[in-house]
């Protein structure tokens, strides 16, 4: 360790003098985090899995059960900020995921910009956004919100911490400068923020402006717009902290889940569970609901925390995967992330709301964006708005193989978005074009073998049909 932080003392220098204080500052936050890995993996500290308990009723209460009343007045204190630093590598993607065209033009950037815009005309107040990027989403995080510089809405952006990839075996700095090229670095997960709110002054400039509330949420995340209801629980609650859950289905394996520890609510993501356990953690039985990443903070008792020596949140080893498909931890470099959820342990009155699925609306996948796209939703005020046309209110399945995986692959597969109004469930697998105006309903399966290509020509309709092999139609 003391190795490490040697090398990283010698990277400071390599700063030029009027970045380095800053730069300093969040080396010294990485080295940190990095001691801390290197101690808790010694001494083997594990979550003690019979100290694990469901959450009670108190702990987290139901959505329907809060107060129908809530006070306007109360958004005067509020800030919106996404977590906007994310690469979107499952979906091959090297910039930022929130300058992806979802629907009919707009980016998630745009939508969101719409659904602030829209909370503040209804409500005539100015609730600002800010946005937390990375160095690998800020320029094309600029490049969207400029388009928005002389309307009324406030938007600010900071940029989270860049922090060095280590060698495994040496426990060196993968970077050999302060300007090194972006692939010796990472951003290290959305639980960064408090550290970066702090850094940047961000947090201070909100509390100096009068903004005692914070909502957090995921930029890819459609449906986390501003709830006044949770807003007022929140202050009638006296709690500083929210996290809004909600319950989890079968395809719902990897967010992390609340639970109670010791009479304290934690977080707990997979990446902290034994393996011996790892089917117990999917399962929907033991573990109900899961982490939304919609997060409300009282920005006054974040201060306070953060000046009492700020919080040790769990730290995940991230099993990232390269471009390659190598894995970068067998590849032999260290990344460790926090997740912004972890923080609910440091906070007072600190609770879970379950709120209704159509507040976790994101786009983690191409199977996910196809949805979004489609004629399953339409847009209102940046909004995503099921159709009316839509049977029993329920979205339909959608498996999309190692084909579609990439943006680029999905962009270049479907000529067109297909009407799927009357689908329950596609898969498709191999290599398989979509064309133009296809119309697919029910159960919908198309297979191509390893060596073969479907095309699904202009205008074809497919209900209930499984098409597999080599086909011409
Ligand atoms: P995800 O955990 O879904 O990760 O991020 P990701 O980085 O977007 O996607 P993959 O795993 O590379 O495919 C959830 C949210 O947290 C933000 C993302 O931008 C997204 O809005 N995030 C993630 C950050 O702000 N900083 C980070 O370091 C990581």
């Amino acid at each position: 360790a003391k190795a490490t932080r040697d090398e990283l003392n010698k990277l400071v220098h390599t700063a030029d003098p009027i970045a380095r204080k800053a730069f300093d500052i969040e080396l010294k936050a990485f080295f940190q985090l990095h001691a801390r890995y290197l101690a808790e993996k010694e001494n083997k500290r594990e979550l003690d899995w019979s100290r694990i308990g469901s959450p009670s009723d108190e702990q987290i209460r139901r959505y329907s059960d809060l107060a129908d009343a809530a006070d306007p007045k109360a958004l005067a204190k509020l800030a919106v900020l996404k977590v906007n630093g994310g690469l979107g590598t499952s979906m091959g993607m090297s910039g930022a995921k929130s300058a992806l065209e979802v629907k009919d033009g707009l980016t998630f950037l745009d939508l969101i910009v719409q659904q602030v815009e829209h909370l503040n005309a209804t409500n005539r107040v100015d609730v600002p956004l800010i946005l937390m990027t990375s160095f690998n989403t800020h320029e094309d995080t600029l490049r969207i919100i400029k388009k928005y510089a002389s309307r009324q809405i406030r938007i600010t952006t900071f940029n989270q911490s860049r922090y060095p990839r280590i060698w495994k075996e040496t426990l060196q700095p993968c970077p050999r400068h302060a300007g090194d090229d972006n692939k010796h670095w990472y951003p290290p997960g959305h639980g960064d923020l408090y550290n970066a709110l702090v850094h940047t002054g961000v947090l201070n400039q909100l509390l100096n402006s009068g903004k005692e509330y914070l909502f957090v949420s995921n930029s890819d995340n459609l449906g986390a717009v501003v709830d006044q209801k949770i807003l007022q629980h929140m202050i009638d609650s006296n709690a500083e902290f929210l996290m809004e859950v909600t319950d989890k289905t079968k395809g719902d394996v990897k967010g992390g889940t609340l639970i109670d520890y010791d009479g304290k609510m934690r977080l707990l993501e997979i990446a902290q569970v034994p393996s011996e356990h790892v089917d117990d953690f999917k399962s929907v039985r033991k573990f109900k609901i899961f982490n939304t990443n919609n997060l409300w903070i009282n920005l006054k008792a974040l201060k306070r925390i953060m000046d009492n020596g700020g919080m040790d949140l769990d730290i995940i080893v991230n099993p990232k995967v390269t471009d390659d498909g190598q894995s970068v931890i067998q590849a032999s470099q260290t990344f460790l992330e926090t997740a912004a959820g972890a923080a609910i342990k440091d906070f007072q009155n600190a609770h879970g709301i379950n709120v209704p699925r159509s507040r976790f609306l994101p786009v983690k996948s191409c199977s996910d964006l196809l949805l979004i796209k489609s004629d399953i939703y339409s847009l209102q005020h940046g909004q995503l708005l099921m159709n009316d046309n839509r049977m029993f209110g329920t979205v339909p399945v959608i498996k999309l193989g190692d084909h579609f995986k990439k943006i680029q692959n999905f962009q270049s597969r479907f000529k067109k978005i297909p009407t799927i109004i009357d689908l329950d469930h596609l898969t498709v697998s191999g290599d398989v074009h979509f064309g133009k105006d296809v119309v697919l309903r029910g159960t919908v399966i198309v297979v191509a073998n390893e060596g073969q290509r479907i095309d699904i020509p202009d205008g074809c309709v497919l209900e209930n049909r499984l098409l597999s092999g080599n086909l011409n139609m």
